[in-house]
């Protein structure tokens, strides 16, 4: 028994404070108002908790007939209506003090965001709306799994879905908010340190739930229109061997690389691949060797991923296709 209780004891131990995916420490002002009603609710409960205890220690244990009825009664009065009411005020008075600032307008882009399955469709400058109809309405600059962010703005997210719900939530700056069909969720972010953060899935949305994750990645102002403008341009190499087995095989029946006839709208947007920090929404990272085992059978990678396995192509188109993404800058 003694060995069990010591690991449940020094379980919290093991959690890490400062990650990319932490929620103490905090780089946006939604999550650090979260983290401190999380200390403010943690610390006064257990100061609570500690008082009610040792008093009902005190007065069963040490102190039986300290009080008369007359005094218990006012002690329930004062204990047990009185505190808890002044407690609880206080607790809603701090909440919603800290609203009118987590609620303020956008000041910054507005990106959309959709939730599919399993995987993130992110569209800069964009005056569509997420996920509505299956597809975005093509008027922004699309990416999948990275966010880009300028610090010190507040950006507008719109969040939908094609199909089920997901959550999107960044532990380290906002969140969450369910993306749901068929409506758009509005999310503000507002960033106040540059770096990488991580963004996962919160809502349990089949097979691949726990393997949809996505970056956020907080840059200056300048640095964060010069990345966009680099996620409009066209793709880089467009005449490539790759690019022909590419379209012989249908893969544009689903995906786009801008600059080429590859228009597809059900998967990830393919313009930039290579320059993403991860494959398969944040699973995995973006070299040949991953790209062609995720084109030959995506399930074996992640399973529930909807791309069906082309493992009846050559060997060498395999290779050629990966190639050609690997360039994708
Ligand atoms: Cu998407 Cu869980």
């Amino acid at each position: 028994m003694r060995p069990v209780l010591a690991s449940l004891l020094a379980l919290p131990f093991l959690f890490a404070c400062s990650s990319p995916q932490s929620t103490f420490d905090t780089a946006g002002t939604e999550a650090q108002a979260v983290h401190i009603l999380f200390w403010a609710m943690t610390i006064g409960g257990a100061l609570i908790w500690v008082f009610v205890i040792g008093f009902s220690i005190f007065v069963t244990k040490i102190r039986p007939n300290a009080y008369s009825d007359k005094a218990g009664l006012r002690l329930i009065v004062w204990g047990g209506c009185v505190f808890p009411v002044v407690v609880l005020g206080v607790l809603v008075w701090f909440g919603t003090a800290m609203m009118p600032e987590l609620r303020a307008e956008a000041d910054g882009p507005r990106i959309a965001v959709s939730g599919e399955r399993f995987w993130w469709r992110i569209n800069y400058d964009t005056t569509s709306t997420p996920g509505v109809a299956k597809g975005l309405t093509r008027d922004g600059v699309e990416s999948a799994n990275e966010l880009f962010l300028p610090v010190g703005k507040r950006t507008e997210i719109l969040l939908g879905s094609p199909d089920v719900i997901h959550s999107f939530w960044v532990p380290a700056i906002a969140g969450k908010t369910d993306t749901i069909p068929g409506r758009v969720n509005r999310l503000v972010l507002h960033p106040t340190k540059e770096g990488t953060y991580n963004g996962i899935c919160a809502e349990f949305c089949g097979e691949a739930h726990a393997e949809m994750g996505f970056r956020v990645i907080v840059l200056p102002e300048a640095e964060y229109a010069a990345k966009v403008a680099a996620e409009a341009a066209p793709a880089a190499v467009t005449a490539h061997p790759g690019f022909e087995a590419f379209m012989a095989n249908g893969c544009a029946a689903c995906h786009s690389v801008r600059g080429t006839e590859a228009r597809g709208e059900v998967g990830p947007d393919l313009t930039h691949l290579a320059s993403r920090r991860t494959l398969a929404a944040g699973i995995l990272p973006v070299n040949h060797e991953t790209i062609a085992r995720f084109v030959r059978n995506p399930g074996e990678v992640k399973q529930g991923a909807e791309m069906p396995a082309f493992d009846h192509l050559p060997q060498e188109d395999i290779a050629r296709i990966a190639e050609w993404l690997g360039m994708l800058q």
